[in-house]
């Protein structure tokens, strides 16, 4: 099976996309690309920087800057995927924090951010092989992809999942608040100007409020066989 595609997912927020993506690419021999890696980097330099805090924003230092901020995926072959490098430093797991998750969809709202991070993906993507997850996958990233995905699950289910994986982490944090922070970024990342979060055309829609990781590996696999046999 050498037939080479390009696989969009994607959906709200802790929708188990980069699960089901991992799986794929794994099975198929794929690249992964957790592109809210990318956002999640960016808004850690930002932090960083000093540009952004939970009280203020100075937009224009971080555009003045985006130069400086170079994204890397480094295969860790233990784990099985990419891990996402900011200047050459591995960010994997400072990434992955309530207070990046509080300030990322404030970043990824800036179409300068997002001019850069497309650019990458369409780059690492050209040669198709790829599976990549987001938001603007199938609707900006690649209109073309033979297969889009838009995962959906309820919020309740969504929070719940984030926060055992947050515990099991070791991270100190409340459902409320991960649940506050799901609602939240629904909103913004639906409703921001720049490449909202949408159901891209010709998407199929995946609910997995009530599927095992297993019955969706399968369903979506075999959508993905349908394709492979039908190019
Ligand atoms: O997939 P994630 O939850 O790790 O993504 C973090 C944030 O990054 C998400 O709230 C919105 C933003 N994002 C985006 O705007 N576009 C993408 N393609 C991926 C993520």
């Amino acid at each position: 099976m050498n037939k080479r595609i390009t696989i969009a997912i994607d959906g709200y927020s802790s929708t188990g996309k980069s699960t089901i993506a991992k799986q794929l690419a794994s099975k198929l021999g794929y690249i992964y690309v957790d592109s809210g890696a990318m956002y999640r980097a960016m808004t850690l330099f930002s932090m960083q920087k000093g540009y952004i805090t939970n009280s203020q924003f100075n937009i224009s230092d971080l555009i003045d800057n985006l130069d400086t901020a170079s994204l890397k995926f480094i295969y860790n072959e233990s784990l099985g995927f990419a891990e996402m490098y900011l200047n050459d430093v591995n960010v994997e797991k400072l990434i992955r924090s309530l207070e990046v998750s509080n300030l990322v969809s404030k970043v990824s709202a800036i179409p300068e951010v997002r001019r850069k991070l497309v650019a990458i993906q369409k780059e690492i993507g050209k040669n198709k092989a790829v599976v990549m997850d987001g938001r603007d996958i199938g609707s900006v990233v690649f209109t073309d992809a033979e297969l889009k995905i838009f995962m959906t699950s309820s919020a309740e289910t969504r929070a719940q999942r984030r926060f055992d994986e947050l515990i099991q982490k070791g991270e100190k944090v409340s459902y409320k608040d991960v649940y506050t922070n799901v609602v939240e970024r629904d909103r913004v990342d639906t409703t921001r100007k720049d490449s909202p979060l949408i159901k891209a055309e010709g998407a199929i829609e995946i609910d997995n409020s009530e599927l095992t990781k297993e019955k969706q590996f399968e369903i979506i696999l075999k959508l993905v066989e349908e394709k492979l046999r039908d190019i």
